[in-house]
């Protein structure tokens, strides 16, 4: 048995794979990390020269990779090699909602953890941990434990030996470093104490011993779920309490901050938005109805699936107060779309309300101008399964907006979007949207010119001195203005 780790290998270079392996690797100089991915763009990506091309954009990212990468730390496809020389591998790859079969819309599809439980059942030597990283419906270390256990040495081999350990990520993306550097706390599930102990041993490099967790592994999965679940729950239920304050005059952020002062609700997660996106929320959700379902839990399953049924609702909710605001009507009409990302600071687009919003948008035939610091023309191409126009569009006076229906167009400079826009749209809560200095904006937009801030973070009096509309969320003194 292999005393202390010297090898890790992680399957999946994704947004938990890459971060978390650097962090790791940063943080103890004395172990190999080898990251694996079947995907070589990706791995090509992580191993540009150029660090704004690294395949993720993550605040702090770059530094670490800068640091470690080609000493302790590598990106590669050679998975084989790099299973059979690991003393610890994280399984760290996607586990997107099944969209066929048994539990399809609700289950998550374990194809690729299962596939690389088998790729470590071949190729693994001596003992191995194997460690979940991945989002993982609860029980789910079993399957993979199953599948390394039939595994057979081949008769020149020594006998293989694994431990199977829980370990999920609680990172938030924007955030990814820092949660990794400082995490609230660190959760390990799983019976082998000789794991447990090394996995610990890992962490302890930098995080206090108090904040690592040992649980029992089901328990462990079923957190990381429950986790996402109760955050999720949380973005749904202010939501629904903005609805409420446009509708009677209230201010959800005056709501947010009353109830956030009470210790037991605490402050965090109450700032009301366009709905929440992002890979993981919605998926993980859906797999505790699928479970709760299972296990003939009917009113718990109904519980979890309406926090994301009133997401859904509140993110066509806010589409149709744009068309309402915009005389019932947008065909013919330009709007600007600032921000595409599922929050600020990353560049994942990931089940974004902004893919929702800009196709309800579009359907009802809108030309939409959209801009993003981090996204690029072709992953919006890819969400909205339309081609954009050429940017160098001249509107002249007489620019006719009906031949634009149903289009869109991506720019790259917010004053450029902005031209003849009849509406702005902020879907993302990216700091530059914070500086617009709606002077300059106001001259630029048709009239009358509406600024829809799903956020809640312009400046509601230079806007509404500048001569334009503001539609805020949650605000109830909106309805006075329309
Ligand atoms: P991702 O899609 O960004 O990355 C997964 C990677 O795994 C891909 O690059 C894919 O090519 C690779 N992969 C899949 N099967 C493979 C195989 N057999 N061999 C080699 N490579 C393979 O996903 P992600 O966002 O990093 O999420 C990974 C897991 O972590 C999910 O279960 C997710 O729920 C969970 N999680 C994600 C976050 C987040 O912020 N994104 C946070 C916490 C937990
Ligand atoms: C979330 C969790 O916060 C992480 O702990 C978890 O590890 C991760 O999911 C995961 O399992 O993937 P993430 O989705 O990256 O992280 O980002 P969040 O900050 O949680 O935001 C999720 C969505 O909720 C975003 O669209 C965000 O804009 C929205 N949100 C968040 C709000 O609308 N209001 C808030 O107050 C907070």
């Amino acid at each position: 048995m292999k005393a202390d780790i010297k090898n890790i290998c992680c399957i999946g270079a994704g947004y938990v794979g890459g971060p978390t392996m650097s962090v790791i690797a940063d943080k103890c100089p004395n172990i190999n990390i080898n990251v694996v991915d079947k995907n070589s763009e990706r791995i090509d990506l992580w191993n540009s020269s150029n660090l704004d091309s690294l395949p993720i954009y993550e605040p702090g990212l770059d530094k670490i990779i800068a640091r470690c990468r080609g000493k302790n730390l590598t990106f590669s496809t050679k998975i084989k090699e790099n299973i059979s020389s690991a003393d610890m591998i994280f399984i760290s790859v996607n586990t997107p909602t099944k969209t066929k079969g048994i539990g399809a819309g609700q289950a998550s599809d374990l194809k690729w953890v299962e596939a690389c439980a088998r790729e470590v059942a071949m190729f693994a030597t001596g003992h191995t941990i194997v460690v979940e990283k991945s989002t993982l419906p609860v029980k789910t270390a079993e399957v993979i434990k199953n599948i390394l256990e039939a595994s057979q040495p081949n008769s020149n081999e020594c006998e293989k030996k694994f431990d199977v350990l829980s370990n999920p990520e609680f990172l938030a993306e924007g955030s990814a470093i820092k949660d990794l550097l400082e995490p609230d706390r660190v959760l390990i599930g799983g019976e082998s104490n000789y794991a447990i102990k090394a996995l610990s041993n890992i962490y302890s490099n930098w995080v206090p011993k108090e904040k690592i967790l040992h649980t029992n592994i089901w328990s462990s999965e079923l957190s990381k779920l429950t986790a996402n679940a109760f955050l999720a729950q949380r973005i749904s239920s202010i939501n629904s309490i903005s609805a409420l304050c446009e509708a009677t005059g209230a201010d959800v952020r005056e709501v947010s901050r009353a109830i956030g002062l009470d210790s037991r609700i605490g402050t965090k997660f109450l700032d009301s938005g366009p709905g929440f996106g992002g890979s993981c929320f919605k998926k993980d959700i859906l797999n505790l109805v699928y479970l709760s379902r299972f296990f003939d839990l009917d009113e718990v399953a109904d519980f979890w699936e309406s926090v994301v049924k009133l997401n859904n609702w509140h993110q066509h909710r806010l589409s149709k107060l744009i068309i309402k605001n915009l005389f019932g009507t947008i065909s013919g009409k330009k709007i600007c779309i600032l921000g595409f990302s599922f929050k600020a600071n990353t560049n994942d687009t990931r089940e974004s309300a902004a893919i929702k919003i800009c196709k309800d948008l579009l359907e009802e035939g809108a030309f939409l101008s959209i801009h993003d610091p981090k996204v690029s023309k072709e992953q919006i191409q890819q969400d909205l399964g339309l081609e954009p126009l050429n940017s160098d569009i001249n509107y002249s006076e007489r620019f006719d907006f009906f031949n634009f229906e149903e289009k869109w167009v991506f720019e790259n400079s917010i004053s450029k979007a902005v031209e003849k826009s009849d509406a702005v749209v902020v879907l993302t809560e990216w700091e530059e949207y914070q500086k617009i200095n709606w002077e300059e904006v106001s001259k630029k937009m048709r009239k009358p010119s509406w600024i829809f801030d799903t956020r809640s973070i312009l400046n509601k009096k230079e806007i509404i001195n500048n001569e334009l509309l503001l539609w805020r969320i949650g605000d109830g003194s909106n309805e006075d203005r329309s």
